[in-house]
């Protein structure tokens, strides 16, 4: 199994149990981490809107949690012609991901496209920005 069939299929696994009764919109992610552990996550909606996160967001959170600092390789699964990472998960991404990290972005057919980071978001926020 390739590991673009392996995130895959943790993205699906996380899209299945999704949490998102307000838009009945479900998304899975799922990260390879450079030190080759794969986490997972999928959004969650609130009541107050708001509130509600996104599935890159808590896959970056279960990354922490377990101990892995960079991200690798991403896949976003959604039903749509092209689930494309919010600008906010973006900018979560690129927090921990060089600018060459490849996105996928994955339907239920299977893969759409694949963008890296730094085509996602040029000129992304830098705290500490080079002059
Ligand atoms: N959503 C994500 O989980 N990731 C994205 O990058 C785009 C949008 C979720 C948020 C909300 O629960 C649903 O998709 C509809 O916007």
């Amino acid at each position: 199994m390739s590991m673009f069939d392996k995130l895959f299929d943790e993205a699906k696994a996380a899209f299945d149990v999704a949490y998102a009764p307000y838009s009945n919109f479900n998304v899975g992610a799922a990260i390879l981490t450079k030190d080759g552990a794969i986490v997972s996550g999928c959004n969650v909606e609130n009541a107050a809107y708001p509130e509600g996160t996104c599935a890159e967001a808590g896959a970056i959170a279960a990354m922490i949690r377990q101990g892995h600092k960079r991200i690798a390789e991403v896949v976003v699964i959604g039903d749509a012609a092209l689930c494309s990472p919010c600008g906010g998960c973006r900018q979560k991404i690129k927090e921990f991901a060089d600018e060459d990290v490849k996105v996928h972005i994955a339907n239920l057919d299977g893969l759409v496209t694949t963008l890296t980071v730094g085509e996602l978001l040029p000129a992304g926020f830098e705290l500490h920005g080079k002059k």
